[in-house]
């Protein structure tokens, strides 16, 4: 069974509560609950970590490669924007990361304009709220049926 981990950095916490009018009105544990269902339907394992700490987000990613994960979903939060140890995380692990952001970064303030894990991520999805997290569970079936061919 392929096993994901969904991984959402600083402040994500407050899903909900956080500026809803960017990031909506879902909590991470009704986020969290529903990528678990949705992996269940369709026979994946999804585990959930959430840290507003920067080192035990790379620990994630360390133990993500240590113990076979098959995928990593990940909304770095604004570690996206300036964190070189995260990407040098995301670059060190031969595990894939698919990067998540809830709101279109591209039409925000400049500094997120930027992401300098992008580069290393195996691909990006913004702007759709949290339906970018489904996208990316949805690309890492795909991606095992292809293979399975
Ligand atoms: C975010 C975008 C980041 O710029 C911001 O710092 C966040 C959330 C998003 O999901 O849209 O914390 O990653």
């Amino acid at each position: 069974m392929m096993k994901i981990l969904m991984l959402n950095g600083p402040n994500l916490n407050r899903l909900g509560k956080r500026e809803p009018g960017i990031y909506g009105v879902s909590t991470l544990k009704n986020l969290e609950e529903r990528m678990i269902n949705l992996g269940k339907e369709r026979k994946m394992e999804v585990v959930c970590f959430q840290s507003n700490h920067e080192g035990e987000l790379i620990d994630k990613l360390h133990e993500a490669e240590d113990t076979e994960i098959d995928g990593v979903i990940f909304n770095p939060g604004a570690f996206t924007h300036y964190s070189y140890a995260i990407r040098d995380a995301i670059a060190g692990i031969t595990c894939p990361v698919i990067e998540v952001h809830i709101s279109n970064v591209y039409q925000r303030e400049e500094f997120r304009h930027k992401s300098v894990v992008a580069p290393v991520a195996k691909g990006q999805i913004a702007g759709l709220g949290i339906l970018g997290y489904e996208l990316a569970l949805e690309a890492f079936k795909r991606e095992a049926g292809k293979e399975e061919e």
